[in-house]
C-alpha cells in the first residue's frame, strides 16, 4: 500500500497550473474561509515560515496581513514553486524555497509556522521536530488539514467524493487525487497524532473545528516556560 508521502508527486505533479480554481470549486470556496481562520490565529510576528505553501495563496494573504513581516514559503514541488513566484511578484517580503518539510533546514528560526493541506502526508513525529527545531521560544505551531466528519453528515461528505471521482474522469490532471483523496482523509488520524506529540513536545493544544467538521485547524502553543522545563527535561 502506498504511504501519504507517494501520493504526494501523484497528487501535486501536473496540478500546479489549475490548483488555485480546482481548491475553490472543489471546497465549494470554503478554502477561502478556511484560510481566513488561519490568518486570524497568527499572532503579530517579525517571520512567519508556510510549510507546503503550494501555489502561494495562503502566503500571500499572510504578507497583505503582516506587509512589515518576513515571510518564508517552503514546498517539495518546483512547478507549486514557480506558479507561488509567478504570482507573488510584487511582494518584497516573500521569499520561497524548494525543501521538503519533513527534513526541514532553514538557517532561521520563525515566531509562527503555518500550514494548510500538509499534515496527512507526513509523519506527525517527524514534522513537530523539524517546526520546533525552526520556532523561536514561546513561537506557535498551526496546521489545517481535511478531516473525516464524525456526524451524520459522513453519507454527504462520502456523495461527495463519489461524485468528484466522477469529474475525475473529465480532468486527467486531478482523476487520481479526486479518486484517491478520500480514502487518505477517511484513514487518516492525523488530528490525534499532532495533538498527542505536541504536547508531549511540551506545547498547549487547542483545536477547533471548521465547516461541519470536515477540517481542523490545530494550534501549539509553547510559552518560554513550557521550553525551558522542556529543555530541561531532555537533558
Ligand atoms: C493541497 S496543496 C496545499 C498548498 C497550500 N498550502 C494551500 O493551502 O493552498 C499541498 C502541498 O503540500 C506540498 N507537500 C506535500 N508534502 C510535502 C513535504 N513533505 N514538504 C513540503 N511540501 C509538501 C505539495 O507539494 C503541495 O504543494
Amino acid at each position: 500500500m502506498e504511504s501519504p508521502q507517494d501520493l504526494v508527486p501523484k497528487f501535486f505533479g501536473k496540478t500546479s497550473g489549475t490548483y488555485d480554481r480546482v481548491v475553490i470549486c472543489a471546497t465549494w470556496g470554503k478554502d477561502s474561509y478556511w484560510k481566513k481562520q488561519i490568518l486570524r490565529l497568527i499572532p503579530s510576528s517579525d517571520a512567519i515560515l508556510d510549510l507546503a505553501c503550494g501555489t502561494g495563496i495562503l502566503t500571500r494573504k499572510i504578507a497583505d496581513r503582516f506587509p512589515s513581516a518576513r515571510i518564508v514559503g517552503i514546498d517539495i514541488m518546483q512547478n507549486y514553486l514557480d506558479v507561488a513566484e509567478q504570482n507573488s511578484k510584487k511582494y518584497e517580503n516573500i521569499s520561497y524555497v524548494l525543501q521538503d518539510a519533513e527534513v526541514l533546514n532553514l538557517d532561521t528560526r520563525f515566531d509562527c509556522i503555518v500550514s494548510s493541506y500538509i499534515p496527512k502526508y507526513c509523519s506527525p513525529y517527524i514534522l513537530v521536530r523539524a517546526c520546533v527545531n525552526h520556532l523561536k521560544d514561546g513561537g506557535k505551531i498551526i496546521l489545517h488539514d481535511f478531516i473525516y466528519p464524525r456526524s451524520g453528515i459522513r453519507v454527504l461528505w462520502n456523495l461527495y467524493f463519489v461524485l468528484l471521482n466522477c469529474v475525475g474522469f473529465f480532468v486527467p490532471s486531478w482523476k487520481e487525487a479526486f479518486a484517491e483523496l478520500p480514502k487518505l482523509i477517511r484513514t487518516s488520524s492525523w488530528l490525534d497524532e499532532y495533538e498527542q506529540v505536541m504536547k508531549k513536545e511540551g506545547f498547549d493544544v487547542s483545536i477547533q473545528l471548521l465547516t461541519c467538521g470536515t477540517s481542523a485547524v490545530l494550534v501549539g502553543h509553547r510559552s518560554s516556560k513550557n521550553t525551558q522545563s522542556k529543555k530541561g527535561y531532555s537533558r
